[in-house]
């Protein structure tokens, strides 16, 4: 069968970071045109990765028949709209996490593309990075006996575009745009059970000039069966990227250090070119990665979703997935803004953004 063409809605980071993985995983899927509407922008990401079309309007791009799976690199607020019209001329759709801003959102999205019978892949790629997936594999075989604990954390300094700080557009701080990630990750990991309950803290520690987001975020999910979730989040440490992963069952454990468990301790007085993702530095001691997008799982992720649109695989990340973690990303600002324990279901409708339940407690308690 012939690879699937992606067309990428966006041209900075994100749309780098895939359209670099489709390259390095050639065989199912071929990036063929990209969109984005800053001019130049499209010409210039188009001409670095070798893609024949480009595009200022996304809707053009939708035009082009060819084009079977399109790629959502654009800040949050758009993702619902962008699925939403690609769902309509009939492409299959990876959008990028968090799924959307509101639940109503989700809710339309997966409808969209359930009624033109497109697939709703998210891309949440820590189900693809392989020290990951080889401690769930070792879980799966038991070799943890119950599992009780999974902690799951993403750490930098803080985004890199001035969207994210702007909560109108991201929906919230560091839990929105990282705990995201590690809400999916305890879910999946656990074999996607229920969430009965979320428990979060959050603050703003250092960032207050910049954002009304929360910039430090711990939050603790309790699933049906017993086993706990605690995801980790911070935009406030310096030093570059940081992802781990902590694993307890009654017959063991594993720990995971995706980044620097897998750098070259590196010593230069003088500096070199790159060490990892948001590192301000590389003199000194550093922790350079190699294979960071592989590492990741971005590359396995797209290779995933091409063949999940040829019908050799049925997606392990979809619009459901999204969904869940977008009750559970609603919850955890409810229970930091009222100071408790949210019991599960909690579908908090009329809602602007997230972390409006955390900014406005009476919000939060108006929808309990
Ligand atoms: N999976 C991950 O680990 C990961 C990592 C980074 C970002 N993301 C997600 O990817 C998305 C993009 O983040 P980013 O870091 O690339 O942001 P970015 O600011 O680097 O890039 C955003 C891109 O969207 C484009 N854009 C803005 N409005 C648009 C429009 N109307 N039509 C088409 N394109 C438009 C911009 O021109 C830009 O190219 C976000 O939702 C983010 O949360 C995921």
């Amino acid at each position: 069968m012939s690879k699937v063409k992606i067309g990428i809605i966006g041209s900075r980071f994100q749309a780098d970071c895939i359209a670099a993985s489709v390259r390095m995983m050639p065989d199912e899927a071929e990036v063929v045109a990209v969109a984005s509407p800053s001019a130049g922008n499209a010409q210039a990401f188009a001409e670095r990765h070798g893609i024949p079309a480009f595009y200022a309007d996304y809707r053009e791009m939708l035009k082009d028949p060819a084009i079977e799976m399109v790629s959502i690199t654009a800040p949050n607020r758009l993702h619902a709209q962008m699925t939403i019209d690609a769902a309509a001329v009939g492409k299959h759709v990876v959008c990028e996490k968090p799924l959307c801003v509101t639940l109503e959102e989700a809710d339309e999205m997966l409808a969209a593309c359930s009624k033109a019978g497109v697939l709703l892949m998210y891309a949440e790629e820590l189900f693809f990075a392989p020290k990951y997936v080889k401690a769930k594999q070792m879980a799966d075989e038991g070799a943890f006996g119950r599992v009780h604990l999974v902690k799951q954390s993403e750490k930098h300094s803080g985004p890199h575009s001035d969207w994210f700080w702007d909560v109108n557009q991201s929906g919230g701080g560091a839990l929105m745009d990282l705990g995201c990630h590690g809400i999916a990750f305890c879910w999946w990991f656990l074999g996607k059970p229920k969430v009965k309950s979320v428990y979060a803290h959050l603050s703003t520690q250092v960032h207050g000039n910049r954002t009304k987001g929360d910039d430090e975020a711990l939050c603790i999910i309790e699933f049906e069966g017993g086993a706990t979730g605690v995801v980790e989040n911070s935009w406030t440490k310096p030093g570059g990227m940081d992802d781990t992963i902590e694993i307890f069952g009654d017959k063991g454990q594993t720990y995971a250090d995706m980044l620097m468990g897998n750098a070259l301790p590196t010593y230069s007085e003088v500096g070199f070119g790159y060490a990892v993702e948001k590192a301000s530095t590389t003199t000194g001691w550093t922790w350079p990665v190699f294979e960071e997008h592989w590492n990741y799982g971005f590359p396995q992720e797209m290779r995933h979703f091409a063949r999940c649109v040829r019908g050799k695989e049925t997606p392990i990340s979809d619009g459901e997935t999204g969904r869940v973690v977008q009750e559970v990303l609603c919850a955890a600002y409810a229970s930091a803004g009222l100071g408790r324990k949210i019991t599960m279901p909690f579908r908090p409708m009329g809602i602007v953004k997230p972390i409006d339940l955390w900014l406005e407690p009476e919000l939060a308690a108006s929808r309990l």
